[in-house]
């Protein structure tokens, strides 16, 4: 944080959210994070794929984007079984993606422009040609065999058989998460595909050979890393069952290995190990499935300082039942109940992650907005919605254009193993027909927001002179970053303001969180506020106008416009009214703070 906004937004503060910290340290609290899919942003070598050279190349749009962080999504050697996120070598880069030196001229021009580089770090598993777990498959007295979690077959049964495997966990890539391995007899365990076995962290010689690894990546200049579902490295060491769920193959173990046993204690010694001397020089996310808001302020409580953020889930499955592949419609009203506790729960203690979108997520703008007619407004209120919360914002790539999901016609189209294996499972026990398991990945699937970055209307959209290994959604000709950096009234532009905001504007970064209208069905309304500063946002989840009815509407619509259209105020002089999907953003100083108590709805 520059010295003289610091002083700024002390000197204001009078806010007991604010008051009681000491926020030197963390200058990740005003910045912005944006999130690179490396294979999908920019292919500097015509293969197909996208490389560290494309990010270098753009890393000039990213400045004027005006981001602080990029965090990459694993550019390590990987067998591609989950595009990285099986990774065979923590101290290289693949090839498909460049070399080591390239990595450090990529690093040396980001930090040249002033943004930081995060690495994406994945050691809850290694791919199955790892080194370390080829040694540990060679033989059971290999050393490095309890580097994994190895067990017999269930008790009197056959090896291999169905059922016969260690417990009943299912794999969150689908099937059972417990692969046979014929030359020893054994299974070992993957909570997500076969190729990504689960590096056993009760053994002390993995955990000192993971923090070395981390070590030599700071050492490197790398400002931090975000950690692949770190909160599942602790296991039950027992082992339990899961509760079978009803016409389900395999059960839920969840509770046997999210957030386990010793999972503050191996942190907390990862800190030691790995953090300590560096403080308010890295940035640690930890991104963590199924925690909650407590387990969160523990992680990120600054007395303990395990991870400086989480990155939680809740509200991205409110859309979903059973399984995300179950869709069950978007409710305004569950978004804010969540995102509203989350902002409770961590407004004295921890800090959030805010974020719509990730290489994980279907658009957001074709999930929780409109991307036909009111694609561009409803990119726009989603953004200012989001960003004026308390956390750090990430933006993964295209959503600073408003890209939209991809229009995948057949099966074949689709790249990603989540998807093609539950379509697989699905099909192929008859609980959906192809119609519908097309249905249920064309909607849902991670391969939406892996489409190629669009980058203008040329062929390829500018991603690649070859054919992508993803096709690139046919809208590229109307929603480019070319074109969008020529239009002021874009999606793009509006981001870059958010982002300066965010800079320039303490109480964005420090103020308090005050939720309105919880019930209300087409609104998200809310206040921020720090010392004598206040801020209105408020968001219209609807392609009908809104009617905001608050008792100080027509104090508001005198306020200074941050962000959005001029209002329109009904003759009442208590409501506001915002057009189809329209954000907004007010500013106004509080005379004599303490005596205003016009927050609350009529
Ligand atoms: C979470 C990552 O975001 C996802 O892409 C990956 O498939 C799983 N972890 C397994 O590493």
């Amino acid at each position: 944080m520059a010295p003289e906004t610091e002083a700024r937004w002390r000197s204001r503060a009078t806010d007991s959210t604010v008051l009681n910290e000491d926020f030197t340290n963390q200058w990740w609290r005003s910045a912005v994070v944006y999130q690179i899919y490396p294979r999908s942003f920019a292919d500097s070598n015509a293969d197909g794929v996208g490389d560290l050279g494309g990010i270098a190349a753009r890393l000039d749009y990213l400045a004027v984007l005006g981001v602080d962080v990029l965090w990459l999504s694993p550019v390590y050697p990987s067998p591609q079984a989950d595009y990285g996120y099986d990774i065979s070598d923590y101290r290289a880069i693949d090839p498909l993606f460049g070399s080591l030196d390239e990595f450090d001229r990529l690093l040396h021009s980001a930090h040249e422009r002033s943004i930081r580089v995060i690495m994406d770090i994945v050691v809850n598993h290694t791919s199955d040609e790892h080194p370390w777990f080829l040694e540990s498959q060679s033989e059971k007295a290999s050393p490095r065999r309890d580097w994994y979690w190895w067990r017999p077959p269930r008790y009197g049964m056959e090896p291999g058989a169905p059922g016969a495997e260690p417990t009943n966990w299912a794999s969150i890539f689908s099937g059972s998460a417990w692969e046979f391995d014929h030359g020893s007899g054994e299974y070992y365990l993957h909570l997500f595909s076969r190729k990504q076995p689960d590096l056993n962290w009760e053994n002390p010689a993995v955990r000192h050979a993971v923090y070395m690894m981390m070590r030599w990546w700071l050492d490197r200049g790398v400002d931090g890393f975000r950690m692949d579902v770190i909160n599942l490295i602790s296991k039950d060491p027992g082992l339990p069952d899961g509760h079978h769920l009803p016409h389900q193959p395999y059960a839920d173990g969840s509770e046997y290995y999210v957030c386990g046993p010793r999972i503050h204690s191996f942190l907390q010694e990862m800190r030691h190990h790995v953090f300590a001397g560096r403080q308010g020089k890295c940035l640690i996310v930890g991104e963590m499935p199924g925690v909650t808001v407590d387990e969160a302020r523990l992680f990120t409580d600054p007395a303990s300082a395990e991870v400086d953020m989480v990155f939680q889930f809740e509200h991205v499955q409110l859309d979903q039942g059973v399984s995300k592949w179950d869709y069950v419609g978007f409710d305004l009203r569950d978004l804010k109940a969540s995102l509203g506790r989350w902002q409770a729960g961590l407004a004295e203690v921890g800090w959030n992650s805010l974020y719509w979108s990730n290489h994980d997520q279907p658009r957001i703008v074709s999930r929780y907005g409109n991307d036909k007619e009111y694609r561009v407004a409803s990119a726009k209120m989603l953004a200012t919605v989001l960003h004026l919360h308390r956390g750090t914002p990430y933006i993964f790539q295209g959503e600073e254009l408003g890209m939209t999901n991809a229009l995948f016609e057949t099966v074949n189209e689709f790249r990603d193993i989540e998807s093609l294996n539950q379509y697989a499972a699905i099909t192929g026990s008859g609980v959906a027909t192809p119609g519908e398991a097309l249905a249920a990945l064309r909607l849902m699937s991670r391969d939406n927001a892996r489409t190629p970055m669009q980058w203008n209307a040329g062929p390829w959209a500018g991603f690649s002179t070859s054919p992508p290994w993803i096709q690139v959604n046919p809208n590229y000709s109307e929603i480019n970053a070319a074109a969008a950096m020529a239009d002021p009234d874009s999606v793009f532009h509006h981001y870059r303001k958010l982002i300066e905001l965010r800079h320039t504007e303490p109480v964005v970064v420090h103020g308090s969180f005050h939720m309105l209208l919880p019930h209300d069905e087409q609104v998200y309304a809310f206040i921020r506020r720090l010392g004598d500063v206040e801020l209105l946002v408020l968001g219209n989840f609807s392609s009908a106008h809104a009617g905001v009815d608050l008792a100080d509407a027509a104090e508001w619509a005198r306020a200074e416009l941050l962000l959005g259209t001029p209002p329109e105020l009904e003759s009442s002089g208590r409501r506001l009214v915002l057009r189809p999907w329209e954000g907004r953003v007010y500013r106004r100083g509080i005379p004599g703070r303490g005596a205003v108590e016009y927050l609350d709805p009529i």
